[in-house]
Formats: structure tokens, sequence, C-alpha cells
């Protein structure tokens, strides 16, 4: 099964971008990762990032199309895009919205997530471990 995980804004800038927040393993650290657990569980796992809303709501698209599982950490955009909650809302197979922080005990204005709603469920809190959970979710349906 493909599996696409799909990261948002300024997430390519792990490693660098406040690390007390967010850690400081790299991006490409965590696309192997993620690449590495998929073989485990049998996925074939495809990880991309994009600081343009655009091009994250066409891939989401994609995997409507090719009806695939979907990870996805919306980053900024998960707490006020409504385009991308429509384009995640349109998904047939599972999506799991994943955050490396937890942004229940962070800002207020990252309490909301639009995405949420729309999602089979959501793992946050648990740094780079949260996307691993997520790949692990999904294998467990
Ligand atoms: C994030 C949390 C968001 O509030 C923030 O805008 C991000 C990263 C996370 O993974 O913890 O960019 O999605």
């Amino acid at each position: 099964t493909r599996v696409l995980v799909l990261n948002g804004p300024n997430l390519a800038r792990l490693g660098s971008r406040e690390p007390e927040v967010y850690g400081s393993t790299s991006y490409e650290t965590l696309a192997e990762r993620c690449r590495a657990i998929g073989t485990e569980l049998g996925f074939d796992v495809d990880v991309r990032q994009t600081d343009d809303e655009a091009e994250l709501v066409g891939w989401l698209h994609e995997a409507t199309d090719a009806s695939l599982p979907v990870v996805l950490n919306p980053a900024a955009f998960t707490h006020y895009s409504y385009a991308l909650r429509d384009a995640c809302a349109q998904l047939t197979a599972p999506l799991v919205e994943v955050h490396i922080s937890n942004p229940a005990a962070r800002e207020e204005f990252r309490h909301t997530s639009v995405v949420a709603g729309v999602a089979t469920g959501t793992i946050a809190g648990f740094g780079l471990a949260s996307y691993e959970l997520a790949l692990r979710a999904l294998s467990a349906r």
C-alpha cells in the first residue's frame, strides 16, 4: 500500500526551526525514518513537504483520486485553512492528522484545528514519534 506523508509550511526547516519546540532532528532524517517505518509495516511511504497551500491541496486531490491513506501535518494551515479541510473531506482512505508539538498546550490560536473534524484521528505531542505512531495507526486498521 502506498501512503502519503504530507507536511505543510515551515516543516522543511525542522532541525533549525525553534528546536526547543520541534527538536533538533532534520526534515530529511524525519523523511528517512518515515520511509523506514513504512518498509517495516509493508507500506510504500511517499514523504513530501510544501510551503504552498495550493500544492498541498493538489496532493490531497491526488490521494483522493488514488484512494491513498494520508498522514498529514498541516502545520499552521491546521488552524485556518478551510481549503485544506475541504480537500481532506474528500479523502476516502484514512487520514491521520499529526503534530510534533501539542497544539492544545500552546497559544490559543493553535487550539483550533479545522482539519481534525474530517480526520480519522489525530496524534499530537510526541515529537517526531507522532509520525511513527500515525503510520502504526494506519497499519492497525
Ligand atoms: C505543528 C503545530 C502548528 O501549530 C505549527 O503551526 C506548526 C507545526 C506541529 O507539528 O507541532 O508548524 O503542526
